[in-house]
């Protein structure tokens, strides 16, 4: 098997505590050796043994490629106006889906797998090397099913998402309309998404699905061999948050408003917390203060939400760079929860780190040090991104 040593690293990030030194496990004047895809030898510069071929990284920072496990990527259509509304004083509302939904229905195939790639292609350039999408703008058993087995093609991450709206057409029928949506999501749409998904997600909110809707529909999913996650609290305080733990949902994602209670409940837990600050930038929201979350122990994420309403942005650094100045991460924190707390939320332990025996999914930034992540903004600071197979 081929082997290629990494060299000259001015500050690698492991996350593994036992190599290297705080959260971030990290290692200064270092170098790593990956063989067949997998970090195979982590430590100092000066010991690296000899591999079969040489990247020099100059002094640069090394990081393990970002974990984006909340992404909505199938989806035709944008929704600039409904953002510049917004940004002149309108309030967001999960409403607006549904115009997200007329366009997806109306796309090819083709269509919705070229904006699918092209978005591929920035978060990519964004440093991310692993992603996860969710279906949720067809909203029919044919479309929901269509987006998905695209979107599989491209991510073994793949989210069925039809419970994220209901439809205009059931809608409005009143409450029996709402009982029949359910009733569809749960049973033939379920049966037709399942052979194309890895997760089932509900959005539990205001304007979306009530607990008891969300428990119904998880159920459904575990039951078809799917595993929860919950998109929970982003408009208001709700039972979102305590349900993802009730089910031990992989993770619970928005908790823009939590309460002590939730927070309780996190800690502890199997549940990750999927703080998505680009959904409340775009939305011009309250920012969560991940202090509590940090300070009571609970498991972090940082995902970008990527989506045409509520956050519209492929960039892992944003989102880095708003979490540590709006929702109070450390820096290290931040890049913590952008890679390994990113594997949690996607029960991954073979990405999301640097340790031996980790795929080698990496990035290479044009700095020494990787707070530069957070502390210059807007400012494109990956220089190289590698995954494993890179290096078979
Ligand atoms: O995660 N909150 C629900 N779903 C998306 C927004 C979808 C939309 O507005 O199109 C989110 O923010
Ligand atoms: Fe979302």
């Amino acid at each position: 098997m081929r082997s290629v040593a990494i060299t000259n690293i001015g500050r690698l990030v492991t996350n593994d505590q036992s190599i290297g030194a705080g959260l971030l496990g990290e290692l200064r004047n270092a170098a790593m050796v990956v063989e067949g895809g997998r970090v195979v030898w982590v430590g100092s510069n000066g010991d690296a043994p000899s591999a079969d071929a040489n990247i020099d990284a100059q002094g640069r920072a090394v990081l393990p490629g970002f974990v984006d496990s909340h992404a909505h990527l199938m989806f035709a259509g944008d929704r600039a106006d409904e953002f510049a509304a917004r940004m002149a004083g309108e309030k967001y509302a999960a409403g607006g889906i549904r115009s997200t939904v007329a366009a997806t229905r109306a796309a090819s195939d083709a269509a919705l797998e070229a904006r699918l790639v092209s978005l591929v292609a920035e978060l990519r350039s964004s440093g991310i090397t692993t992603f996860e999408t969710k279906s949720g703008y067809g909203l029919t058993v044919a479309d929901e099913a269509r987006a998905l087995e695209i979107a599989a093609r491209h991510t073994v991450e793949t989210t069925y998402l039809g419970a994220h709206v209901v439809p205009a057409e059931f809608a409005d029928r009143g409450t029996e309309g709402v009982d029949a949506y359910v009733e569809l999501v749960k049973n033939e749409m379920l049966a037709a998404a399942a052979p194309h998904a890895k997760w089932i997600d509900v959005f539990c909110d205001r304007g979306a699905f009530d607990a008891d809707q969300a428990r119904e529909i998880l159920l459904a999913g575990r039951a078809a061999g799917l595993a929860p996650r919950i998109h929970a609290n982003q408009l208001q305080q709700g039972a979102g948050i305590q349900l993802a733990v009730e089910l031990d949902c992989a993770s619970a994602d928005h908790c823009t408003h939590m309460s002590d209670a939730d927070i309780e409940a996190l800690t502890g837990s199997n549940t990750v917390a999927t703080l998505l600050p680009g959904a409340e930038f775009s939305t011009r929201a309250e920012y969560p203060d991940a202090r509590r979350l940090w300070q009571a122990g609970a498991k972090v994420a940082l995902a970008t939400d990527c989506n045409p309403g509520s956050s519209y942005t492929t960039s892992m650094p944003f989102c880095i760079a708003v979490a540590v100045r709006d929702m109070h991460f450390t820096p290290e924190q931040a890049i913590w929860s952008a890679t390994a707390g990113g594997a949690a939320a996607l029960r991954r332990t073979d990405t999301g780190h640097l340790g031996l025996g980790a795929r080698a999914d990496l990035i290479q930034l044009s700095a020494e040090n990787p707070i530069h992540l957070a502390y210059r903004p807007g400012v494109q600071l990956i220089h190289s991104v590698h995954t494993a197979e890179d290096f078979n």
